[in-house]
């Protein structure tokens, strides 16, 4: 990472590719002035999951707002900005539309320089944001609700794909299995919060088994499982009470959740054997959960390896991290020697639904 090269340089992240408009100021490499969050939960609720067109048009109603609000919390104007970094992929088209329409037209009327910035790149940079000892080469796992990938980075902006999801990201299938059991949604912070107070033996999930040699993952089996036991053991939804929830749910999500942790780990630790990294990061929304956190904290110490992930509201959806991804971007266009002197105003630049980092 570049860091403190040109004090101080302040950069304006947006981030809409899914159901989170974002905006956050930073300051050089990873000092957060602001990091303004607009949920969507509320909207998307009642659905189980995002609807696309109702996140479109919850992002075109509270971007203005939001950036504003982020400018105000860091108690700066716009024109005080060194640069704009907004994602433009992957993500929901309508969704991204509106994050890089709204970038280009802030950045052209205040002749700015622009970068368009991978999502899961901005997940890998959020761990630089409160962690100054990692180290290259470094591994990957970001997983959330709409990724769930392993990327093996040499040196900074560099990245390789180790594996992916097959079907279902892990989020998704919290998610999943939160609403068949009516738990609400997200899926994710809820199960996390019950399965403590199940047991992870209880219920027998067979390991995931890809024999072809990928360190791919796959969660739409796992899912299936939970369905079956759920039909066989005539489970009803959890309804508007969270309080009698069955001594034999919470073992169930406790089952499923260590289930998901332990398809992870399996896959990161055979990928660390084989890349060699000095650092781990983990990263995305399902990177909150805390057994997930734990498991991959002491399982991989014993490897000697050290993992990092952000705190919660880094890790996940933000501008925060889509900033801290722009910043070496950026001073590498105003400072570098390729870049001085030249505008970067990509007007033509476009959103893409299916942007690959490797
Ligand atoms: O990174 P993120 O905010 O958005 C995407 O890029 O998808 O991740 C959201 C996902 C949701 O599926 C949510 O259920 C999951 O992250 N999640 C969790 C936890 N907190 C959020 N999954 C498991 N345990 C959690 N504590
Ligand atoms: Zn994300």
């Amino acid at each position: 990472m570049i860091t403190g090269e040109r004090t101080p340089m302040y950069t304006l992240g947006i981030e809409s590719s899914c159901d989170e408009t974002a905006a956050a100021v930073l300051k050089d490499a990873r000092e957060v002035l602001s990091n303004v969050v607009a949920s969507q939960v509320g909207v998307h609720k009642d659905y189980g999951g995002v609807v696309p067109e109702l996140a479109s048009r919850e992002h075109i109603k509270n971007i203005c707002y939001v950036v504003d609000r982020a400018l105000t919390d860091a108690h700066m104007a716009n024109h005080d900005l060194d640069g704009i970094a907004v994602t433009n992929g992957p993500g929901l088209i309508g969704s991204l539309l509106v994050g890089v329409s709204y970038a280009k037209a802030l950045a052209y009327s205040l002749n700015k320089p622009l970068v368009p910035i991978n999502h899961i790149e901005g997940h890998i940079y959020s761990a630089f944001l409160e962690h100054t000892a990692i180290e290259y080469p470094l591994l990957a796992l970001v997983v959330s609700g709409g990724h769930t990938a392993l990327y093996f980075s040499p040196q900074p902006e560099k990245y390789k794909l180790i594996g992916k999801t097959r079907d279902d990201a892990a989020g998704e299938a919290f998610d999943k299995v939160a609403k068949l059991l009516g738990l609400g949604y997200p899926g994710g912070p809820i199960i996390d919060k019950l399965a403590e107070k199940g047991n992870p033996r209880a219920v027998k999930f067979s390991p995931l088994k890809i024999t072809d040699g990928r360190l791919d993952f796959s969660f739409s089996g796992l899912k299936t499982a939970v369905l079956r036991f759920v039909e066989l053991e005539k489970l009803r939804p959890v309804e508007a009470s969270m309080e009698n929830i069955s001594g034999k749910v919470l073992d169930l999500l406790a089952s499923f959740q260590y289930a998901a942790v332990r398809t992870l780990l399996d896959r990161a630790k055979r990928a660390a054997q084989l890349t060699k990294p000095c650092s781990i990061i983990l990263t995305g929304g399902v990177a909150c959960n805390r057994l997930l956190r734990v498991t991959f904290k002491e399982s991989f110490a014993e490897m000697g390896l050290p993992v990092y992930y952000p705190s919660p509201s880094l890790t996940t959806d933000n501008a925060a991290m889509i900033a801290a991804a722009g910043y070496p971007k950026l001073v590498r266009r105003l400072f570098g020697k390729r870049g001085r002197g030249r505008s970067f105003l990509p007007l033509d630049l476009n959103a893409y639904s299916n942007l690959k980092l490797a």
